[in-house]
């Protein structure tokens, strides 16, 4: 005797049945760019597809989000100027905290996440502040504390710190609650990994480091361990949400997190991830629908609940073709 597994894919309604994964709209957050100036929509060539928006041009781009069935959006700034200290990124008129109040202007029940660095704001294009021996972390703390203070004044209905400074989590935690936001939750940047898959969006968001790398704050991605000790951490320091960054390399890490801590967890199905299936569709090597829809379906079984993606407007778009 030998099983028949076949019997439960007969036809489309036994496999859904028994389908043990499902995709859904409000699984994804899409990324946006927003830089000063006026009447600017311009493509952003290492991401095709993705614009950079001028605050002025964001009534169109929110349109468009909200009638895919997209309800969160991830803001990136590029600011006028760059200083040491990135001072540009806490300013009250910089250019987040300008894009966030324009979008609740136009969309109020578009939940607004920001990120939370110091890289496009800094002219050494660190995430934090430089000295000669490297990133200070615990002096970097004060101005990430800032930045998402200034974010949550702004309207910002969550914040999510990617620099991977240690301690950065309570740090702004206390800074929230001191200041009236208890109810802001911080989406922590946990395992995020010194990756290459990141060029693309240095590109967009004109944050690559001038000099040096990220490895002495970002992650070493042969390891697995260590990404429990980030994440326990996170949760101890009042994380609402993890997240794992790559995310279709690091599946493992995905899994590994999953079945060890209960706090929601997201994923980021970052830049580098995006354009090659970008670059693998536009040469006509793949089905592009069928391979997001596959990829962001394995981002989820592996267990993550919230996929932060370039792919997200498409996505929507196809699951209600489905
Ligand atoms: C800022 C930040 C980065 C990304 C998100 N926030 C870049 C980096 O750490 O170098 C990458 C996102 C992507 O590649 O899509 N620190």
């Amino acid at each position: 005797m030998f099983r028949r597994h076949r019997r439960l894919r007969e036809n489309p309604v036994i496999r859904e049945m028994v389908r043990e994964t499902f995709l859904h709209p409000s699984d994804f957050i899409y990324p946006i760019f927003v830089v000063e100036g006026e009447n600017i929509k311009k493509e952003i060539s290492s991401l095709p597809n993705n614009y950079h928006y001028s605050v002025d041009m964001l009534e169109g781009a929110i349109a468009e989000i909200k009638e895919a069935g997209v309800k969160s959006v991830l803001i990136f700034g590029l600011p006028g100027y760059k200083d040491e200290c990135a001072t540009s990124a806490f300013e009250e008129n910089g250019i987040v905290q300008k894009a966030i109040k324009k979008i609740k202007k136009i969309c109020p029940d578009m939940y607004i996440i920001t990120d939370v660095c110091m890289c496009e704001y800094t002219s050494h294009g660190h995430c934090g502040i430089l000295h000669d021996h490297g990133v200070d972390n615990d002096e970097t703390l004060e101005y990430i504390a800032k930045i998402a203070l200034s974010h949550a004044q702004a309207g910002a209905d969550m914040v999510a710190p990617s620099d991977m400074m240690d301690g950065r989590i309570l740090a702004i935690r206390e800074a929230l609650d001191e200041n009236g936001f208890k109810n802001v939750p911080i989406m922590a940047y946990s395992a995020k990994y010194c990756s290459a898959f990141y060029g693309p969006f240095r590109e967009a968001a004109d944050s690559a480091p001038k000099s040096g790398d990220r490895k002495s704050y970002q992650m070493d991605p042969s390891n697995v361990r260590e990404a429990m000790l980030e994440i326990e951490d996170d949760i101890d320091e009042g994380a609402d949400i993890i997240m794992v960054k790559p995310a279709l390399p690091y599946l493992d890490v995905i899994r590994a997190a999953r079945d060890r801590y209960d706090v929601p967890m997201a994923a980021y199905n970052v830049s580098g991830e995006y354009a090659m299936v970008k670059a693998a569709a536009q040469a006509g090597l793949i089905n592009e629908k069928a391979i997001v829809l596959e990829l962001l379906t394995s981002i989820k079984r592996a267990g993550a609940k919230m996929i932060i993606t370039y792919h997200a407007l498409d996505a929507c778009r196809w699951l209600r073709e489905e």
